[in-house]
């Protein structure tokens, strides 16, 4: 019988930020998690991954990756396998962030092979969907939301191996957070589908919101319908700052 997950969990994605002495940020949230059950996991930079695998070893906090190649090797200048970021102690890898989507051209496609290279490594895949600004303004949230959804999550995506986080994309690094209803009502939808496609697992899938997350408005978004924890920015660099959200979720 296959055990559900935690409903829960929270995750810092530090994108292009943090050197090696930022290591301590991650040796104090380590320290500070203390006695959870909720996931906490730190996505660094690669070139600090395998150092802070080292530094969390005896604490509950997990470490993941941003972003992998499809390919399991190859000649693929400046790119990481899935396999790479497996070997040093990675569990999980985030796709499909808008910031990739945007700079990189990812397509929905390049996701749902992104996701696919992940199981195959034994990464947990963190897919990333959001509206952008023009389509949250001209109403089109849901479809563009369902559209990614349907294209980027593969067939044999599990609650286990898939987390969804859901990240607007005028929310992110900008301040501006959309409603608890509006945010209840796109979890809801991405809920529903996963349901439709899913079955009753669909039920079980972590939908994390992101975009804006901080201490002070982290409980009231947790608290948005369907929403199982957050995919942290800015807020995840610092213990100081990070710690804080993860008490609004427990
Ligand atoms: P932010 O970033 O919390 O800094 O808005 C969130 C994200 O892009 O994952």
């Amino acid at each position: 019988m296959s055990t559900s997950p935690h409903p829960r969990m929270l995750v810092g994605n530090w994108k292009m930020h943090g050197r090696q002495h930022d290591l301590e940020q991650i040796a104090a949230i380590a320290g500070g998690i203390g006695d959870t059950d909720v996931p906490v996991m730190i996505c660094p930079p690669a070139t600090l991954i395998a150092r802070a695998v080292e530094q969390v070893r005896d604490s509950p906090l997990m470490i993941g990756a941003q972003d992998c190649h499809t390919d399991e090797d190859g000649a693929h200048t400046g790119d990481l396998a899935a396999e790479m970021l497996a070997e040093v102690g990675a569990t999980a890898v985030i796709v499909g962030h808008s910031e990739r989507r945007t700079n990189h051209g990812e397509t929905d496609e390049m996701v749902h092979a992104k996701a696919t290279a992940a199981r195959r490594a034994e990464l947990q895949a963190i897919i990333c969907i959001g509206e952008s600004e023009a389509q949250y303004d001209a109403d089109e949230t849901i479809s563009v939301i369902g559209t990614q959804l349907a294209q980027s999550v593969p067939d044999d995506a599990t609650p286990e191996n898939t987390v969804i986080a859901y990240e607007p994309v005028w929310a992110i690094g900008t301040g501006k957070t959309p409603t608890v209803a509006e945010v209840g009502a796109a979890h809801s939808f991405i809920r529903g589908q996963l349901v439709e496609r899913f079955g009753s697992r669909g039920a079980e899938f972590r939908i994390l919101y992101g975009g804006s997350v901080n201490a002070g408005n982290a409980a009231e978004l947790f608290a948005a319908d369907n929403v199982a924890g957050g995919l942290v920015g800015g807020a995840s660099l610092t213990a100081e700052k990070f710690l804080p959200i993860l008490d609004a979720l427990r």
